[in-house]
């Protein structure tokens, strides 16, 4: 409820006592949830793949609306489950932040919860320590980045594969990331991606 207010959030309008179930009532996205790898679900179930202007503009509302949970209420709100499928867009391709069911307010962190479950988002500190941090939302966040840059799932579910921050291309040899040779190729032709580090 706190988070409604940033126009980042999923906003949520009521609800709806008629129904056997409570029914909640939100927000229009009409544009749909990220899928795995930060598309979008086209014309009879295709892919849509978003342009590399809209994957930046994305990321830093979403940096946003983190930064917003983090530092507006007296004690940090952690989001906790930070991933593709928890943006959904609205017409304008406005990212909307949604399932906050994992989320809490603690001062500094919060330890022995064992609520969340290990993905190719989870900050490695966090599965051997237990003990979640603002910083934890923040990996997970990096691993989105990732996602929008690379067009890959952050997990690989297939028999061997690897989890994006596990891909071998990450960690050349001279200690720089080149772009060029991780970078979803689909973005490299149209916009010419330059990289000043
Ligand atoms: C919220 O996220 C959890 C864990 O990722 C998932 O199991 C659950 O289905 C999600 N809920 C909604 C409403 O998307």
């Amino acid at each position: 409820m706190q988070m409604s207010s940033h126009k980042n959030a999923f906003k949520l309008l009521g609800c709806c006592l008629e129904f056997p179930l409570l029914a909640l009532v939100h927000e229009n996205a009409a544009k749909g949830v990220l899928r795995d790898d930060g598309s979008l679900s086209g014309a009879n179930g295709g892919q849509s793949l978003l342009p590399w202007k809209t994957r930046l503009r994305i990321a830093k509302q979403l940096a946003n609306a983190l930064t917003y949970l983090h530092t507006t209420f007296s004690r940090p709100i952690f989001h906790r489950n930070l991933r593709s499928t928890c943006i959904l867009l609205d017409d304008d391709y406005v990212p909307k932040l949604s399932n906050f069911s994992f989320s809490i307010s603690a001062q500094s962190h919060v330890k022995g919860d064992n609520k969340i479950r290990a993905s190719g988002y989870t900050d490695p500190d966090y599965l051997a320590t237990g003990c979640f941090m603002k910083k934890t939302d923040v990996y997970s966040f990096g691993v989105l980045l990732l996602v929008l840059l690379t067009q890959r799932a952050a997990y690989s579910n297939q028999a061997g594969g690897l989890d994006i921050t596990a891909n071998p291309k990450f960690h050349v040899s001279d200690g720089q990331t080149q772009i060029q040779t991780i970078v979803d190729p689909t973005f490299v032709m149209p916009y010419q991606l330059i990289c000043r580090v």
